[in-house]
């Protein structure tokens, strides 16, 4: 299990996340929703350990242990992985080589994860990850390449950011294939066709948890009260 407890984190001395404290349990599927800039991707980078992201209270357990002061590097050897909103791009590396960062990998898997994202492996094997990839297909790479690496808790930062509409259901496929894979889904989403396919959900406003539970009940709320809210950032009682 992967457990926040309490975390609080800063940056030029404005607030951010203001104590979360959460819970993943092994091989279920989770959603982090809520509005713009009300913290969602600072929690993600903050599970992963980017260098920018030292929390200034509060601890990160795996199975028990105290992961809070590990690197990035360290944590994904324990095997939490990140699907970037916004991936990088390479110059000078093809999309084949890309997914197998010279690791012996099995071609027919490769194709398979290229398959599972609609990208057809006779086009895009030996394209480069460069700028002439659209955004979309740079982000289907990106998702094929958590596919391949069968993390063991996958933080996917809006998934269908950069895709078109007609995508969400590969991307929900993509989410039923990592769950039955053994994969821990936590999926940061303000779409709600997304955070249906969660088990349940962290509601997030204002850096804190607002509201958590079933994620129908947490979309429910979401839709009712959220999307139309005058006050964003300014959490009130639930
Ligand atoms: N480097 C930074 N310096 C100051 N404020 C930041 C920085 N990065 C993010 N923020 C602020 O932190 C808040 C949460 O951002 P973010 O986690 O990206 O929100 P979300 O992913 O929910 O849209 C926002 O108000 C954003 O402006
Ligand atoms: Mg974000």
């Amino acid at each position: 299990m992967l457990r926040l407890e309490n975390i609080k984190y800063s940056k030029n001395s404005n607030d951010i996340i203001k104590g979360i404290s959460m819970k993943f349990e092994e091989e279920k599927v989770y959603g982090i929703v809520g509005n713009n800039g009300v913290g969602k991707s600072t929690i993600g980078y903050i599970i992963m350990g980017l260098s920018d992201y030292t929390v200034n209270d509060g601890k990160i357990f795996l199975d028990d242990n105290d992961i809070t002061d590990l690197s990035i590097t360290e944590r994904a050897k324990k095997g939490i992985a990140l699907l970037w909103q916004e991936p990088a791009r390479f110059e000078g590396i093809t999309v084949k080589n890309y997914l197998t960062l010279n690791k012996k990998m099995n071609i027919k898997e490769i194709e398979e994860a290229l398959n599972l994202v609609n990208l057809d492996p006779d086009k895009y094997l030996n394209r480069l990850v460069d700028k002439k990839l659209s955004g979309g297909e740079r982000k289907k790479v990106e998702l094929a390449s958590c596919i391949l690496l069968k993390p063991k808790y996958l933080i996917m930062d809006e998934p269908d950011s950069g895709i078109d509409i007609m995508s969400l259901d590969m991307i929900v496929g993509v989410m039923d294939y990592l769950k039955n894979k053994g994969t821990t889904l936590i999926v940061i989403t303000h779409r709600k066709e997304i955070a249906r396919k969660c088990e349940y959900s962290y509601l997030i406003c204002a850096g804190k948890v607002f509201l958590e539970g079933e994620s129908n009940k947490i979309v429910e709320y979401y839709e009712k009260t959220c999307d139309t809210c005058g006050h964003i950032n300014y959490a009130e009682e639930a």
